[in-house]
């Protein structure tokens, strides 16, 4: 088994990352770590000399009407996963580390934080960007990962890293899925059921989308379509809203001619599920 160092403090953060080999990666994460997770872990592992990872559950990219303290946690379960899957250290900070009081520097990426999920959840990447920001100055590392089903998370942060000339790498990895489709997700928890059956609905859309588009359709209209339809006749799901937009910076298209997003987010009772595909 691994040796994992687990540190809170800043101080020991950078005691710790001091005797790390180097190139380091990052994987940063909300804990309640899942294969998802754990794939970037592995990943970082096979690549590099070091891999830290973060665990955090960023208060500031929560929606006030969000329950942030229903947020699933299991501390001792992820250090056990952790230890397994290879990572070195381990940075637990507290709210008041990362949020000291009279706490007063954002990082706002502009347009490509404004439509899907920005558009739906205001202020979420400006606590995305900011958080990320943060754990990228205190940990430095040479590449960070992030997992593929946050897609546009993984745009605004290389747009972050760009125009903010941070010397990281960005990774996106593919999105892991149960053997029945569902996209791993932490929130999958929260569904009861009936509800974890009728989530399959998100992994269906985009198949129908994904075999169409196979099949030689380009017209982008016709692809969202297929993919309400197919959420439309579930009972259970309300879609919140379906995408085909370009793949680097998220702007909707009417023909797909170079690398495309098809993405969603879908309510499942009271849950809220995204997922996406990337076609070209
Ligand atoms: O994807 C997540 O879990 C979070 O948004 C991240 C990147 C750890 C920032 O809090």
């Amino acid at each position: 088994m691994n040796e994992l160092k687990k540190v809170i403090t800043l101080k020991d953060l950078w005691d710790a990352r001091a005797t790390l080999p180097t190139p380091i990666g990052l994987v940063p994460t909300m804990g309640f770590l899942h294969e998802g997770h754990l794939s970037l872990v592995k990943r970082a592992r096979s690549e590099l000399a070091s891999v830290v990872v973060s665990i955090f559950v960023n208060p500031t990219q929560f929606a006030p009407t969000d329950d942030l303290n229903a947020y699933p946690r299991d501390l001792e379960r992820d250090i056990a996963l952790l230890e397994k899957a290879g990572a070195n250290l381990l940075w637990m900070p507290t709210p008041e580390i990362m949020y000291p009081p009279d706490y007063q520097t954002w990082v706002n990426v502009d347009k490509i934080t404004k439509p899907l999920e920005g558009k739906k959840r205001p202020g979420h990447f400006r606590g995305v960007t900011t958080i990320v920001a943060k754990l990228f100055n205190a940990i430095q590392p040479q590449v960070a990962y992030f997992g593929q089903k946050d897609a546009q998370q993984v745009a605004v942060i290389k747009q972050m890293v760009r125009d903010l000339n941070m010397p990281i790498e960005i990774i996106a990895s593919p999105i892991i899925r149960e053997r029945d489709g569902l996209a791993m997700s932490s929130r999958n928890t929260y569904l009861n059921p009936a509800e974890r059956q009728a989530a399959l609905v998100l992994s269906k859309s985009l198949e129908a989308a994904k075999s169409a588009y196979q099949n030689g359709e380009r017209n982008a209209q016709i692809l969202r379509v297929k993919m309400e339809e197919v959420i439309n006749a579930e009972p259970l799901a309300r879609l919140e809203y379906i995408s085909c937009a370009d793949y680097d910076q998220l702007n909707e298209i009417e023909k797909i001619e170079k690398k495309t997003l098809l993405s969603m987010a879908v309510y499942i009772g009271k849950t809220r599920l995204i997922d996406n595909e990337v076609l070209g």
